[in-house]
């Protein structure tokens, strides 16, 4: 992500009361009381408008589109850290951040700093994240035989099918399936990535069992892995969900905030799996937690 200062309309104003403006309008609001309007503040200056906010306009070179993966939220809550407001405006093509003109140098640093961070599990431009539909599952199957072509605990080339792809056709049809969280990442009309998760617990407490996620071979390490668990963390965050259970590297889950199961006082089902079971607490996380991570069915044989 790049953030660009919009050097030619880099000052606007929000005007309000600005009924029968035409020309100039960058952005405009129409609500119950009136309506509000930005533009350049040379133009609301030279019409003799009033106005109660000047801004420095910041636009963040990212397509829109990727939204779904929450950019715009990453954005605004590293502003809101630094203690500068902004008002977020979505476009088409791009993002818009209108920031107070004094924080706008300040501004600029943040969103370079966060695009540093970020660039590394950047997501391929125009990719799109949403639930599978009916028609993926063959697409879906085929990319997880190839995710899985080579075992990622053996490192060895898997005999037949790989055991990744059965278990998949047995999630899609046990009871703890959540459509909500089998997504794929579609790149130009192709199914290039899946994820999902499904009903685990530990006692009575329900947490998201995440498993298997697969990328295909040829577009591995260009962060579409990354923007699978991104989508992952949002959704299972906005639904309530307590906590995202997984197996896995930690030198990989941990850029997503994962941390060792154990840690939190939820244990593997297999004690051999030690630190490579980990989890993400979510909001609404309740602490206090103590028990044994049950999966759902078909991934015990069940
Ligand atoms: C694991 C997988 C889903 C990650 O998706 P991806 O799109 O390739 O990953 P991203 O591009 O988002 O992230 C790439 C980063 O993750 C790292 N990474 C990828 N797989 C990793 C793994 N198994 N262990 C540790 N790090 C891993 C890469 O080294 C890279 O790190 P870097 O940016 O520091 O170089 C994908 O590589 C895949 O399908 N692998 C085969 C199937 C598999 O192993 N699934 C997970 C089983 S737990």
């Amino acid at each position: 992500m790049a953030a660009r200062y919009g050097a030619g309309r880099g000052i606007a104003a929000a005007v309000r009361e600005a009924e029968g403006l035409t020309g100039g309008i960058a952005a405009a609001v129409r609500e119950a009381e009136g309506l509000t309007v930005v533009m350049p503040r040379a133009e609301a200056d030279g019409l003799g408008l009033s106005y109660d906010f000047v801004g420095a306009w910041v636009t963040l070179q990212v397509h829109s589109s990727l939204e779904a993966v929450g950019l715009t939220a990453a954005v605004s809550a590293a502003l809101t850290d630094a203690g500068i407001s902004c008002n977020v405006l979505a476009g088409l093509h791009h993002d818009h951040l209108l920031v107070p003109v004094a924080g706008a140098e300040r501004a600029l640093e943040v969103l370079r700093k966060l695009a540093a961070d970020s660039g590394r599990i950047r997501p391929a431009a125009g990719l799109v994240l949403r639930s599978e539909r009916p028609a993926d599952r063959p697409a879906i199957l085929a990319l997880t035989a190839a995710a899985f072509a080579v075992s990622p605990v053996a490192g060895l080339p898997a005999e037949g099918e790989p055991e990744e792809v059965e278990l998949v056709r047995g999630l899609w049809d046990c009871g703890e399936y959540l459509p909500g969280f089998s997504i794929v990442a579609e790149l130009d009309g192709e199914i290039v990535g899946h994820v999902i998760s499904t009903r685990g617990r530990v006692g009575e407490l329900e947490l998201l069992g995440l498993g298997p996620i697969g990328v295909l071979p040829r577009l591995q390490r260009h962060g579409v892995g990354s923007a699978l668990m991104q989508e992952t963390v949002a959704r299972a965050d906005a639904a309530g969900e307590s906590g995202i259970a997984l197996l896995g590297d930690p030198a990989y889950y941990a850029r997503f905030g994962f941390v060792t199961a154990a840690s939190r006082g939820v244990e593997p089902p297999d004690p051999a799996w030690g630190g490579y079971f980990q989890l993400l607490p979510l909001a609404a996380w309740p602490g206090g937690v103590s028990g044994t991570f049950s999966y759902a069915g078909p991934f015990t044989g069940r």
